[in-house]
Formats: structure tokens, C-alpha cells, sequence
């Protein structure tokens, strides 16, 4: 049987802030309880959460079968029809003029008729609860026979979470969480006094070591009460009482300790209410292992305080916890209510886009021989372990890429562990963010417990998924990975799952004798993980990365390559805007913008007049033949046009690369 996983919000086009709230839109397809492809939408229109209806990752999941959508037996919705349907009606009476379909099936029927290309008969629409996709998702891919399972989130259809017993039988609710006992909405409205919003939750969570919980304690202590039988009660709107000690902090304004003490007593806040439920439940079941789903599950500080306090054997936490993940937690749970049989255990989640075979690989590359010095390797794992040792930072591209929010070995930067300083320095040179975030390690499974604490009889950590102590010995070695609390988020690479991966890592510890490297997703701090070989030379010449390692290629950058050789194009979600106002004297002036559409917004940036001229006549010319018919001399026009590149506001491509 074919089951289509698909989740994303009812918009075909990607214009500013989502008209639902929906976001990470994903499509997942599974052939007799295996998965066969899975990506999110952002992957490939390459709009970060993406939160349009996720027709491209539909397409591609299909096309990796080798089906149309008249032989997909299944498709899986993981909300309920009643939800979407309120949001249609909302969007009715916002907009009545506009077309909207009241009925959520016929709604996405009619979309995939004119999308998809085919007519799929009503009966084969299955809607699954949020909460139940959440737990579904991670409860089958866990491999436990009986575990306790708990999702956490913002919210989703009308639950915040759910407490629920997964056995070989199914899955048994024990508990809801209503709306306003939200942790996922608490942590949310908190951030914004870090200055911090929806998707910063994780830069709130690595600040969290660097503040003293007992200078918000009391506060954040009167903000939850712990109920009876692992219930909680919260009282959100005392945040406001803490303007008193703290004025929000606005964006770029510097992060001080106070901020740093406020992470450090929410993470605790957190914490404390997840235990107390956990503690419940663990004695009520008897359960012994746990699986985490939901997006508060992406809290790893936190998984990492679960797994260590042995309150259960075992603990797995989907890699896809968040929205993003229902897509197959839909899909997993109607064919559990068909097939009756439980998938294997989750080993990888290499699902996405391939990068081909060799030939192909080399014909993209070659399009791009004026800015590429293009070298085939015959052993690609020992150069780049050669590259890494001698301190350089690369990208590292192979096989297909991850499903989820981590990359692990597919679509990866990667560099020497030890050098603390490469901390602020990767910060600088590609993700231009905030220094105070490490980076990961990942590490020979067969050699992770020298370098890291495990619990006792656990060996496997794949997913990044737990923050772990960093061996006492080795946290001043693996000094751009160590965070300041001596933990680590640990990714473990086994020779079976990931080969190519695991050699490199075996390459680099027999150079240096340290079987680790620092591995942080491919991609500038702008645009979604790098997808597409394209994405991924887009993505080096744009930022300061030494070497690219693509299939069996090794890439360094051409000196002095004229960039004025590639042909500019506005991706869907920009656009030019030209408005006219009057300023404070009176007069009337013209302004230039490019605005880019995100998933709460739009960026604008304001242009110099001959740049948005010049991007007016964008069409399928070179840079050199746009500015030379404007008039415009080549230095004028390229450090912005540069600029505007490197914030993903153009795909800039040679001729022999346009697709
Ligand atoms: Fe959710």
C-alpha cells in the first residue's frame, strides 16, 4: 500500500506571514510501512518553515517511486478536518471576495487536481489528529514494544499535547493537555523578552548554561503549579510582572547576563513541569522506555536531563519532533489502521533529494568550471579528512539529503572539534550568527563513550536529538563542540548507517588520533539546509568555506573568478518594490525596496536606484550584459549585487546551470 503523508497550509504561492499560523509544510511517502522519499517544502522552494501547501515535496516523493498521485492509495492529513475547516471559515469572512472552499477535503482534492494532475476519490483522504501524528511518528520509529508516549508543542488542532501508552495493540490516551496549560506557548511568549521569536527557541536553549536560574527563581516559580497526577497548571500572564526587573530585550541590542539568567530559569521552568508529569506516568504505567514528540521535544538540553536521570531505560526522540515530522506521523498512523504491522526501527533518515550518480554530478559541476577549481578524488573520504586535520572548514555533500532539522553527514559543514576559536570563527565565516551557540560533534559510535558520558547500555545517538556530558578529559580537547557547561549535542555515526560519513570520521582519527568532527548543518543563517548540488556551490561561494566536497569531487574557489558572468534571477518569494512618500521637509521622494516574504513577514531592503533599474531587466543576461545596457560600470553594481546573493535575494547561476 502507498500512503501519502501531506502537511502544509492551504496557500499554492508564497506571499508575507502565513494566513494560518501553519508552518514547515512536508510530504512523506511510505510503501508497506517503509518510507521511500520524505523532504519538507523548504528544501525546495527554499523559504525557511515554509508554510505553502507542499506540492513541490509531494511531486519529488512521488517521482522517487516512480508513481502519480492515481496510484497513491492513502493520503494522510495529519490535523482534523474541524480545525482546518474553522481557519477556512476565518479566512471566509476575512476575505468573502476571494475563492475559498469550505470544505477542507474538497479544498485539498480540488488543489491536487490542478497541481498533482489527478482526481483522488474522497474515500482516500485520511485525517489524522496533530497530536496523534506527533505520537505516532515517534512511538513506530522507537522500535520500543510497549513505551510511554509524550508529545509537547505550541499547540495543535485543539490540544498542546497528549500523554498516551504505545504498545504492539496501538495507542492508548492517557491525558490531554488543553490549550492554556501550553508549555510550547509559554516558552514562546517568554523568549520575546530575549528578543527572541517563534523558531529562536533553540538559541534561548543554548543560552541557558551561561545564566543563573536563582535570580528569576521566585518568578518563574509562581508562574506553574504541579497538580495532582502529573497535571500542571500555568499562569502565562505573569510575565508580564517582569517587565519590573527586565525591559524586553530588542533585536541586535547585546545579550547580558541578565538575559543569559532568564534563559537559564526558563529552560528550568521546563524542565521541572515535563519531570513532574514524567514522574507520574513513569510510576502509573510502569512503563519503562519513552518517546518524545512535538516540537518542545526539539529541546535536546532537555532530552539530555531525561536520558541522564535514569527515570526510564530508554529514550527516543523523533529527529523530526516538529510539525514537519507529521507528515509521516500521519501517514505512519493510517497504515497502522490499515496494515496492522509496525515499521523497523528508525536507523536513518537519508529520505530527501539524491545527489546522482557520478556523471551527472560531474556535468552540473563542470557548469560551473569559471569559479571551480573541480579535482575527482579517488578516495574522497581521506582528502576530506586530510582537509579537516589541516584546519580547513568544508562543506560536505552526499547521498540524499536528511528529513528533518539536523543535518547529519549528508548536507554538512564540517571541521576540525578541538581549535575553540573555530567556535566564533564558523560563526563568522558562513553562519553569521550568534557566537555564543556551539556546534556539534559527531563521533565514531564505537569510540563515543571515551569522548562522551553514555548512559549504561547506550551506544547509539544518531539523530542529534540529546545534549550529553563531554568526558571531563576530553572537554578541554574538543574545544569548539564543548558548550560552556561541559555538554555537547552528540550525533553517533555507525559504519552501517553512514558510511561515507563514518570513513571520514575514521580518516580524520587516524590523522589526529581524536575520532570526532564538528558537524553543523550546510547552509548560511538565512536560507533552509542545502538541498541541491546548486544550493550547496551557492551556498561556498558565498561564504567563507575553504573546500567543497561534492559526491567524488573536491571543489576550491577559483581566484579572481568575474562573478559578472552569472545570470541573476529573482527566486518566487522576492520581489521589487517601488513606493513614493513624502519625507519630513515636504518633499516627495521615490524609494526602491526588495522585499523578501518569510513565514511571519516580509524583509524589506531598501536599493540604490540603478540596482533595482538594473534588477527591473532581470531576464536570462549576465550581470556584465544587465549593468553594460543600463550604463552602469561593473564596480557599481557587484558588491551589491553581491551582497543581495549572499542573502539568498537572487540565485545567481551560470548560464550553463540555469534550470
Ligand atoms: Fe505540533
Amino acid at each position: 500500500m502507498l500512503i501519502l503523508g501531506f502537511y502544509g497550509g492551504p496557500s499554492t504561492e508564497f506571499e508575507a506571514g502565513s494566513p494560518t499560523q501553519t508552518h514547515d509544510g512536508a510530504a512523506v511517502l511510505l510503501k508497506g510501512g517503509e518510507v521511500i522519499a520524505a523532504i519538507e517544502e523548504e528544501r525546495l522552494n527554499r523559504i525557511k518553515h515554509s508554510y505553502t501547501a507542499p506540492l513541490r515535496a509531494a511531486r519529488f516523493v512521488m517521482d522517487q517511486a516512480g508513481v502519480g498521485l492515481d496510484q497513491i492509495d492513502r493520503i494522510a492529513i495529519p490535523y482534523m478536518a474541524g480545525s482546518a475547516e474553522r481557519l477556512l471559515r476565518r479566512m471566509y469572512l476575512a476575505d468573502p471576495s476571494a475563492e475559498h472552499a469550505l470544505d477542507v477535503a474538497d479544498a485539498l482534492r480540488a488543489q491536487w487536481r490542478r497541481y498533482l494532475g489527478a482526481d483522488v476519490p474522497r474515500e482516500k483522504v485520511r485525517f489524522v489528529p496533530h497530536h496523534i501524528a506527533h505520537a505516532t511518528a515517534t512511538f513506530e520509529m522507537s522500535g520500543f514494544e510497549r513505551a510511554l508516549v509524550m508529545t509537547i508543542d505550541g499547540q495543535g488542532d485543539t490540544e498542546a499535547g497528549l500523554t498516551l501508552k504505545g504498545s504492539a495493540e496501538g495507542l492508548e490516551l492517557l491525558h490531554r493537555v488543553p490549550i492554556p496549560e501550553s508549555l510550547g506557548h509559554f516558552y514562546m511568549q517568554a523568549i520575546g523578552f530575549l528578543g527572541y521569536r517563534m523558531f529562536d527557541e533553540y538559541k534561548v536553549m543554548g543560552l541557558a548554561p551561561y545564566g543563573d536560574p536563582e535570580r528569576f527563581r521566585a518568578q518563574f516559580e509562581a508562574m506553574y503549579e504541579l497538580l495532582p497526577d502529573g497535571q500542571w497548571r500555568l499562569h502565562p500572564h505573569l510575565l508580564d510582572g517582569m517587565y519590573a526587573q527586565l525591559m524586553p530585550r530588542r533585536k541586535r541590542e547585546p545579550i547580558e547576563q541578565i538575559h543569559k539568567d532568564f534563559a537559564a530559569s526558563l529552560q528550568q521552568t521546563l524542565e521541572t513541569v515535563v519531570f513532574h508529569a514524567l514522574r507520574h506516568y513513569r510510576a502509573s504505567t510502569g512503563l519503562r522506555d519513552l518517546c518524545l514528540g512535538g516540537g518542545v521535544a526539539h529541546n535536546c538540553t532537555m532530552n539530555g536531563n531525561i536520558l541522564r536521570s535514569g527515570l526510564f531505560d530508554n529514550v527516543f526522540v523523533h529527529p523530526a519532533a516538529h510539525d514537519g515530522g507529521n507528515a509521516l506521523g500521519a501517514a505512519l498512523s493510517v497504515h497502522r489502521s490499515e496494515a496492522r504491522h509496525r515499521p523497523q526501527r528508525l536507523r536513518n533518515v537519508y529520505w530527501g533529494s539524491p545527489l546522482g550518480d557520478g556523471d551527472s554530478v560531474e556535468t552540473r559541476l563542470r557548469a560551473w568550471s569559471d569559479f571551480l577549481d573541480i579535482a575527482p578524488s579517488a578516495n574522497v573520504e581521506e582528502d576530506a579528512a586530510e582537509l579537516i586535520a589541516a584546519g580547513k572548514v568544508i562543506g560536505w555533500v552526499q547521498g540524499r539529503s536528511e528529513f528533518g532539522p539536523r543535518a547529519l553527514g549528508n548536507r554538512s559543514i564540517l571541521a576540525d572539534p578541538r581549535p575553540a576559536e573555530f567556535k566564533g570563527l564558523i560563526n563568522k565565516m558562513i553562519k553569521t550568527r550568534e557566537s555564543f551557540r556551539p556546534f556539534a560533534p559527531a563521533v565514531l559510535e564505537e569510540q563515543a563513550a571515551d569522548y562522551f558520558e553514555l548512559p549504561a547500555g547506550a551506544t547509539r545517538f544518531p539523530f542529534m536529538t540529546f545534549v550529553l556530558n563531554v568526558q571531563p578529559d576530553k572537554r578541554e580537547l574538543l574545544g569548539a563542540v564543548t558548550h560552556v557547561d561541559g555538554t555537547a549535542r552528540v550525533q553517533t555515526v555507525s559504519r552501517e548507517d553512514s558510511p561515507r560519513f563514518w570513513r571520514v570520521i575514521d580518516a580524520f582519527h587516524r590523522r589526529t588520533g581524536v575520532p570526532v568532527v564538528l558537524n553543523t548543518s550546510f547552509n548560511n543563517n538565512i536560507e533552509p539546509i542545502v538541498d541541491s548540488l546548486e544550493d550547496a556551490v551557492e551556498c561556498f561561494l558565498t561564504t567563507g568555506l575553504q573546500a567543497l566536497v561534492v559526491g567524488d569531487f573536491v571543489l576550491t574557489k577559483k581566484d579572481g573568478a568575474p562573478r559578472s558572468a552569472l545570470v541573476p534571477r529573482l527566486p518566487n518569494h522576492v520581489r521589487l518594490h517601488e513606493r513614493r512618500q513624502r519625507d519630513d521637509d515636504g518633499e516627495v521622494r521615490d524609494t526602491f525596496e526588495l522585499r523578501r516574504a518569510e513565514w511571519n513577514g516580509e524583509a524589506c531592503k531598501p536599493l540604490p536606484a540603478p540596482i533595482f533599474g538594473l534588477l527591473k531587466r532581470i531576464g536570462d543576461a549576465p550581470i556584465e550584459r544587465l549593468a553594460r545596457e543600463a550604463g552602469l560600470a561593473l564596480d557599481e553594481v557587484m558588491p551589491t549585487m553581491e551582497e543581495l546573493w549572499a542573502e539568498r535575494c537572487l540565485v545567481m547561476r551560470p548560464q550553463a546551470a540555469q534550470r
